[in-house]
This record gives structure tokens, C-alpha cells and sequence, in this order.
């Protein structure tokens, strides 16, 4: 359970000169409270600065909250950290192995530094490198390690110790289709034995699969809680994805956003730059009536013939949407993925 703020003050360096900007609080954590039940997968969803990582880094007692109440199995996390990490495993944002290591000599340290008998140490190593698809690279440095390897890596290592509840940033983030749904299996086996996993994601369709409640997190704040099927069905209505042309402008698309809202047919409609301006939106109505109403208010707004039309029931994307007025979109996953490359080339180099 968390129940807590963090803010963070920061002051912006001009490059030249010496004026020096006001400080500047940002709320990280703007009294986030949340409940994991034991034995569920539990995701928290939400865009690039929104506080995941700092809620996480909270919840692993890796950062401290200015104010506010962590229980972790009823223990009280912020008096008792050292109790508290003895039942968690945290796999961070960023990989931290050492390159000249091998994988199999950081499970073994790591098995050590935290004190796991020597066979249940030996059990435990041996079946996270065949689950985790990790036999090939094992005794390799991980300075030769590619990106999804050394992701696997690291999830071995928050997992070494059985820890009743796993805290995973973003576990999956750049990671090819087959690398993740390897992870994917694992966490659902953890799950399955009973473990209790909260992790951070940008997919959606990730949380989809393997969250069995969700949270939606915007500016420091949870916006929406629930399990997947029932946050879709508080959205209800139908969702709606307009192409006015191949490529359309994307004041014309805002126009028709507006319109479609403003006329009571959309709940919400936004511009999709990411779908070359496609205009993305909730309808009210369900079947034949409710996209009939749209196709008036296109055709009123000036667009007789759509270049693209489709309806579907609303999905979690729908409700990311609702509740934050935006789409978790290609933009921020190819941005955070290219951040990711950059970063790991550099590490590279080192
Ligand atoms: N140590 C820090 N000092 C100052 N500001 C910080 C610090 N850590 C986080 N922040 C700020 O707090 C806000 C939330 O950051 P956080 O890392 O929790 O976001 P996030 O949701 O994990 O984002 P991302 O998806 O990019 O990982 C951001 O505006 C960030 O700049
Ligand atoms: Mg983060």
C-alpha cells in the first residue's frame, strides 16, 4: 500500500552568464495512493515524467516520500526499511550490471550479498537462466550482452531471492516481441505461485496482458484504478478513429475534434499525430446510431467522403484516454526506445 507525496525542487541553469532562474517544485508524487492486493500483477500506466519511477523508487524504499504511508505486508516500509527490502526485488528503469562480470558471476554475488543458502542459491540460478532463456549468454561478460539480454539478466536478479512482492520499472521497454513475451511468461509464473508484481509500463497492450488491475497515473496523480475489462466497460460507448484524408492537416482534424465534442456525439475526440492526424474519439452511443451521428457531424463539418472510418468497442487505450485527454502514443514509446539505444550505445563505448 502507498499513500504518499514526493516533490522534487530543481533550479534551471541558464548556459551563459550567471542569472539563475527561480527554484521550480515538481510534484512527482502528488499524493499517489494505491493498494496491491497479494498475488496479483498490478500495472502502472502513464506517460514519460509522470512519477512511475518515483512512485516505485518510494515503494522500494530506494527514495524517501516528503509525507504520507508505505505498508508493505502490513510492514511499515518507511520505518523499517531494512525488513522491507529483505521481502522485495526490484528491477529499476536502468540496467546496472557490471560489463566485466559475467551474467552467472552477478547472480552468484548477488546470491551472496544477500545471503541465500548456497543450494537453495544453486536451485534458484539454475531455473531463472532456463526460464529466462538465458543458457547461451550465461557465462559470457555482459559487456557483450545485447539490450534484451541484459533486461532478462537483470529480472534473474530481482527474482534470485523470492521475494513476496517483485517492483519492476518499465521491464520490457525497447525490448523485441519475443524478448518480452519471455518475460511476459515469467511474470505470469511468479503471479501464479502467488507472487505480487507492480510494474510500470508505456504498452498498453503489455498491461492488457499481464495486469490484473491497473492504474492510471498522470502529472503525479492516479487518475483511473481497476481491473482492465472494467475500467473499458465505465468508458462504454464506442471508440471511433477518423482519417479525414491520407494526411490531413492537422488544424482540420482539431476542427472536427472539436466539433464531434462540442455537438454532444463525442464524450472525448483528440488529434492522433502518431496516425497521420487521425482523429481518435469516444462515442456516447453504441451500434448503427452512434456512428451514424459522427458521420453527420464529419459530413456538416465539411467532409463528405472520409478517407478512413472504423468503430470498435473501447479498448484500455480508450481509457487512457478519457481519463487523461491524451494517447499514450507511438510518439512517447519511440522516443522513450530511441533514449534507451542512445543510452546503451554510450554504455557501450565506456
Ligand atoms: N531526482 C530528481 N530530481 C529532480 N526531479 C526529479 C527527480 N526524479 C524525478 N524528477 C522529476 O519528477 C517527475 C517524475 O519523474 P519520474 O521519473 O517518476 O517519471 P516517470 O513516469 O517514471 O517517467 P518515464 O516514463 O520517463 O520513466 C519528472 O518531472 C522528473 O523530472
Ligand atoms: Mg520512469
Amino acid at each position: 500500500m502507498v499513500d504518499c507525496r514526493r516533490a522534487f525542487t530543481i533550479r534551471e541553469r541558464k548556459r551563459k552568464g550567471s542569472v539563475r532562474t527561480p527554484k521550480k517544485v515538481i510534484n512527482a508524487m502528488d499524493g499517489v495512493t494505491l493498494t496491491v492486493h497479494q498475488g496479483e500483477i498490478f500495472g502502472l500506466l502513464g506517460p514519460n515524467a509522470c512519477g512511475k519511477t518515483t512512485t516505485l523508487r518510494c515503494l522500494s524504499t530506494l527514495d524517501c516520500p516528503d509525507a504520507g504511508d508505505i505498508r508493505i505486508f502490513g510492514l511499515d516500509a518507511r520505518a523499517h526499511p531494512d525488513i522491507a527490502r529483505q521481502v522485495i526485488g526490484v528491477v529499476e528503469q536502468s540496467a546496472g550490471v557490471d560489463k566485466v562480470l559475467t551474467g552467472r558471476e552477478h547472480l552468484q554475488l548477488f546470491a551472496g550479498l544477500n545471503h541465500i543458502p548456497r543450494e537453495r542459491a544453486a536451485r534458484n540460478i539454475a531455473y531463472l537462466i532456463e526460464v529466462l532463456h538465458l543458457t547461451e549468454f550465461i557465462d559470457r561478460q555482459t559487456g557483450t550482452y545485447s539490450g534484451g539480454v541484459v533486461r532478462r539478466l537483470d529480472i534473474a536478479l530481482g527474482l534470485l531471492n523470492n521475494p513476496g512482492l517483485l517492483i519492476l520499472d518499465e521491464p520490457t521497454v525497447g525490448l523485441d516481441l519475443a524478448s518480452r513475451a519471455v518475460i511476459w511468461d515469467v511474470l505470469r509464473a511468479v503471479r501464479d505461485g502467488g507472487g505480487t508484481i507492480i510494474l510500470t509500463s508505456h504498452y498498453l497492450e503489455e498491461v492488457e496482458y499481464l495486469a490484473d488491475r491497473v492504474a492510471i497515473m498522470d502529472r503525479g496523480n492516479i487518475l483511473a484504478v481497476g481491473t482492465p475489462s472494467s475500467l473499458k466497460s465505465a468508458v462504454g460507448g464506442t471508440r471511433v478513429t477518423i482519417r479525414l484524408e491520407e494526411f490531413t492537416a492537422v488544424g482540420d482534424a482539431q476542427r472536427v475534434a472539436t466539433a464531434l465534442v462540442d455537438r454532444g456525439v463525442a464524450t472525448s475526440a483528440i488529434v492522433n499525430e502518431g496516425l497521420g492526424n487521425a482523429i481518435e474519439a469516444v462515442v456516447s452511443g453504441v451500434g448503427k446510431d452512434a456512428v451514424e451521428a459522427v458521420v453527420a457531424v464529419v459530413r456538416a463539418a465539411g467532409w463528405p467522403e472520409m478517407f478512413g472510418f472504423s468503430h470498435s468497442r473501447p479498448s484500455l487505450g480508450d481509457v487512457y484516454l478519457q481519463a487523461t485527454g491524451s494517447v499514450l502514443g507511438d510518439v512517447d514509446q519511440a522516443a522513450k526506445a530511441a533514449r534507451n539505444a542512445v543510452q546503451m550505445r554510450k554504455e557501450s563505448m565506456r
